[in-house]
């Protein structure tokens, strides 16, 4: 079965604005969009608005460590995380796509550098019953009592390795890579990348978004792009808010956003 790994972005399926700061039209519309690929699909989502702001009020952001001073608010988080991957599956649901939540401990060695052993077994077993694995960023607790992020974008990594899909999508708030930086509340006016080589990624600048954000931003996602291209067919970073962009990308149809080409 030819397997399709989607990374739906924090930064679409959250606003601050919205009840849990869950944003749940968006992700009707992605289900929707998912109906007709969920045979082999495994879907991935990031934290954005409920996991970023606190990565900076707790400052760690550079880091991704926690302090065990601050362990108490770092469970409460861990709640409003949970609280989100809640909606986003209860969404999936009422629109039939028949999710199972994972936990990140469920299926990832303690170090949460691979998948452990016996996981991919467990994976294919879901999978091929025809229903489609749930993961999402998260704090995990680490030896000494603090806690570390685990971010959304290092699991469809980690995933991708286990799994060879035949197609890794990554969703976000963005029509793709821009050549130049680009922050928050500038106007989209920069080109997209259609073709990401390495040798462009290294004239990309890293912008001030990416410095501030605890899971590295474009940048970082550019890095675990690289990486997830050596083990799938092929690797796109698209925008999750604009309706047709995984359609055309599942049918192999040119589409606008940025293809990763190693
Ligand atoms: N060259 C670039 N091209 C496009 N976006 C860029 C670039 N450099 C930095 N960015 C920033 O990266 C952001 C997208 O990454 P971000 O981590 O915020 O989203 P996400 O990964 O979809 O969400 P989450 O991390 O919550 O899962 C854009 O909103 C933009 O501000
Ligand atoms: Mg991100």
């Amino acid at each position: 079965m030819s397997l399709k790994l989607v990374k739906v972005g924090g930064s679409v399926i959250s606003r601050e604005s919205s009840t849990d700061k869950y944003e749940s039209g968006v992700v009707k519309r992605i289900a929707r969009e998912l109906q007709p690929y969920k045979q082999g699909l495994v879907l991935v989502h990031g934290t954005g608005y409920v996991g970023k702001p606190p990565a900076i009020a707790y400052g760690y952001y550079q880091s991704g460590l926690t302090s065990r001073k601050d362990a108490l608010a770092m469970l409460g988080i861990k709640q409003e995380l949970r609280l989100l991957n809640h909606r986003f599956c209860e969404t999936m649901l009422e629109q039939g796509i028949p999710i199972m939540p994972f936990g990140i401990s469920h299926l990832f060695t303690p170090e949460m550098d691979r998948v452990e052993e016996g996981g991919k077994t467990e994976l294919t077993r879901v999978i091929s019953n025809g229903f489609v694995p749930v993961f999402y960023g998260d704090l995990i607790l680490c030896d000494d009592g603090c806690f570390k992020v685990f971010s959304s974008d290092i699991i469809t990594l980690l995933l991708s390795q286990v799994l060879q899909p035949e197609k890794v999508l990554f969703l976000s708030d963005v029509a793709g890579v821009f050549n130049t930086k680009k922050q928050h509340d500038e106007p989209e006016t920069q080109s997209i990348i259609n073709e990401l080589t390495p040798e462009i990624a290294a004239s990309l600048e890293q912008s001030g978004n990416d410095q501030r954000d605890v899971s590295g931003g474009m940048s970082a996602k550019i890095g675990c792009a690289f990486e997830i291209s050596s083990n799938a067919g092929s690797c796109f970073i698209g925008s999750g808010n604009t309706p047709g962009i995984i359609d055309g990308f599942m049918q192999g149809q040119e589409v606008v956003g940025t293809y990763i080409r190693t």
